[in-house]
């Protein structure tokens, strides 16, 4: 999704050439979210003006057309109160072309330019609205509006600061979004706000902060008429101001710099002081000072925001030696699913401490049902476990798909438990989801990889998977910490059973050796390169399996389509019969993981259901099991280890393959085509 960067610079000289190589930088550090266009505004060397540079493609092409068009001694110069915004946008509402990139303006002057992630529902009448007091719209945006919604509160009020222009305009809008914006009439400020859409101020000082905390100052408690449809006598009504006398009293430093971005990843290498600001924040920078705002109070609001430290490192976010990011995560998962458990699993004692949600688990033993909900790969570790989940806590488990879940409007009791899993922590469905059934009473479950996250913030309880910054588009190492995160919490739930004991020491067994499994799997990574040579120009790639390694077999054919751009499709083995066996002939690829767990033997009448109809499958099958690998010339060996937990060891071989075919077809294997990182629209 589209990537907000802007940096504001007080009482800490930088030239516009920094500026600009600071903002080219925060959006290179974006592009794993997914874009198709990027664009820049700083301020003009020699008056109040903007300058703007918008390009089509990637980062590099702004980057050398900013090489070319702003260039010269003056931007040498350096200039000590400045505020430049940049962005990364993923074509929502009209096609990826300079007009339609941000920042979009409000005027011909630049007098309001703003940047702009997630989608403003309303923008047709707030579009229809202004056109009929004399605005011309350039873009097919829905992002226009905003600057030019800000312009006419402007000439309505002159009197108004900054920030206050801003909080009236979002009163307005509906829909999510966060913004950032700049203008030429209030030069070295920036006001960003958000609404369902995340966002985060990085601030830097010299010397230590001297408090941990942002007071939020608050307007009066009255609500703004929106906008309504098409009619003439509509117009954003002026809301009170807010009452707080001293605007920016929060937070003065004499020589500060902030940055406002879309998530942690593009500030860390400036900065580990971070606030994530919430729903509806208006936060504002205006001499050195840094408020934030909100129009009203509700009676469970904090009084201030914290000032969080970062934990990420610069290095996890570079990549390092590695080619591609993908791999780069393929390869740390010997260390993220140690991540994932370290400090919780303590194999001396067998035991288990989930930190993030101890306190509740009286009450999730107590529920009617679990459910787990997800979107994607992060859907696929709810498959992968649930059986286990079943077993081990002895009460029904359901799986949901987050979109289909709302679409459905699913019937929600106060004592169900609902999981909801997502290693962005923002995806849209999985975050209405999360707040449809929050309404409802359920205990809500986090389980997420980025501290800070609105599914982080919005849970009761969680479970923080500790995988690391995922940066490929391809979830991986995500995946395989949600897996295990699962298995914990099944784990912790039968602590008390004594006829599950022998198979929770089998599981904790498995998941002390698992580390040095992956290892050995992560070496077929030549052998799985091979079969990518057979397979990259083929059309199709079938993947059977069930039991355990179903959701294997999804998620390596999501993992084929996205990076491939092949057809692919997860089949459960019991099914084959009932009509994917028609596919299958001497020429259609087909993969099969056939393990010697509970389902061995019907996992081999399916295989020799496709041998029989000339199919020549790639067998995924255990470590030395000879009679299993005579079915086929092509296999991959897997190490044995306990049947719940063999999904973490066939699910690699599938990432090195899509990986593999990928890179063979000439793919972006970071970023695939009209994909993106984090799905922060419905
Ligand atoms: O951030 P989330 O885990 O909520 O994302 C959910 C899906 O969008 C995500 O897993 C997607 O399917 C991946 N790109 C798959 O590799």
């Amino acid at each position: 999704m589209c990537g907000i960067f802007a940096y504001i610079n007080y009482l800490t000289p930088k030239t516009r050439h920094e500026v600009l190589d600071l903002l080219v930088n925060g959006l290179k550090r974006l592009e794993y979210r997914g874009y198709d266009s990027t664009g820049v505004a700083i301020d003009a060397t020699n008056t109040k003006d903007i300058v703007m540079l918008k390009s089509v493609g990637k980062v590099k092409v702004l980057e050398d057309s900013i090489a070319e068009n702003l260039s010269g001694k003056e931007f040498d110069e350096p200039v000590l109160i400045h505020c430049g915004i940049a962005h990364t946008r993923w074509a929502t509402h009209g096609v990826p072309c300079e007009k339609n990139s941000h920042p979009q303006r409000s005027d011909n002057d630049n007098s309001f330019i703003v940047v702009h992630n997630g989608i403003i529902t309303n923008y047709k009448d707030v579009k229809t609205f202004l056109e009929k007091r004399g605005f011309v719209f350039e873009s097919d945006t829905d992002t226009e509006v905003i600057a030019k919604l800000v312009h006419h509160l402007w000439k309505m009020h002159p009197g108004y600061s900054f920030r206050e222009l801003v909080e009236q305009a979002i009163q307005q809008l509906e829909g999510a979004f966060a913004v950032a914006i700049k203008s030429r009439h209030f030069p070295g400020e920036c006001v960003a706000s958000r609404r369902g859409s995340p966002l985060l101020v990085g601030i830097k000082t010299k010397t230590r902060l001297a408090t941990d905390h942002i007071p939020i100052l608050y307007g009066k408690d009255d609500k703004s008429p929106p906008i309504e449809k098409d009619t003439d006598s509509a117009k954003p009504q002026v809301l009170p101001r807010s009452e707080s006398t001293s605007e920016f009293m929060p937070l003065e430093e004499k020589e500060v710099e902030y940055f406002f971005a879309s998530d942690a990843s593009a500030v860390i290498e400036h900065t580990n002081r971070v606030i994530y600001l919430e729903d509806d924040d208006v936060a504002a920078v205006r001499d050195g000072a840094l408020s934030i705002h909100r129009l009203k109070k509700c009676t469970d609001d904090p009084h201030a925001r914290e000032i969080t430290t970062l934990k990420m490192e610069i290095q996890q976010i570079m990549k390092g030696n590695y080619d591609y990011f993908m791999l780069k995560e393929i390869f740390e998962q010997p260390e993220s699913v140690v991540n994932t458990m370290r400090g919780r699993v303590r194999f001396e004692s067998n035991s288990i401490v989930l930190g993030g949600i101890k306190d509740y688990i009286p009450e999730i033993k107590r529920c009617r049902r679990l459910m787990l909900i997800g979107c994607g790969t992060s859907y696929h570790s709810a498959v992968a476990t649930r059986q286990l989940l079943e077993e081990l806590t002895e009460l029904p488990v359901m799986v949901e798909l987050a979109s289909d879940f709302l679409d459905r409007n699913t019937p929600i009791f106060r004592d169900d438990v609902c999981f909801f899993i997502s290693q962005s922590g923002e995806t849209a469905d999985t975050l209405m989801a999360l707040r449809y059934c929050k309404q409802r009473g359920a205990l809500i479950v986090g389980i997420t990889n980025t501290v800070g996250s609105s599914i982080c913030r919005e849970s009761h309880c969680g479970v923080h998977i500790n995988a690391g910054p995922e940066i490929g588009v391809a979830s991986t190492k995500a995946y395989t910490s949600q897996f295990i995160s699962l298995v914990m919490f099944a784990l912790v739930m039968s602590e008390d059973r004594l006829s599950l004991q022998q198979r929770r020491l089998e599981i904790l067994q498995g998941l002390s050796t698992l580390a040095d499994q992956i290892r050995e799997v992560l070496k077929l990574d030549l052998k799985v390169q091979e079969l990518a040579k057979d397979l990259y120009q083929h059309k199709s790639l079938l993947i059977m399996g069930r039991g355990y390694n179903f959701a294997t077999c999804l998620e390596g054919a999501l993992k084929v389509k996205e990076l491939t751009y092949m057809h692919s499709e997860g089949i459960m083995a019991g099914e084959l019969k009932h009509g994917p066996l028609a596919l299958v002939d001497d020429s259609m690829p087909v993969l099969m993981i056939v393990l010697r767990d509970p389902v061995y033997i019907k996992c081999m009448n399916a295989l020799q259901q496709v041998t029989s109809r000339k199919g020549c499958p790639i067998i995924i099958c255990e470590e030395g099991d000879e009679e299993t690998k005579s079915f086929s010339s092509r296999s991959l060996e897997i190490p044995r280890t306990v049947d719940c937990l063999q999904g973490i060891l066939t699910v690699i071989p599938m990432q090195l393959l899509s990986y593999h075919i990928a890179v063979l077809r000439g793919c972006d294997v970071d970023c695939p085509r009209n994909l993106a990182k984090s799905v922060t629209v419905e």
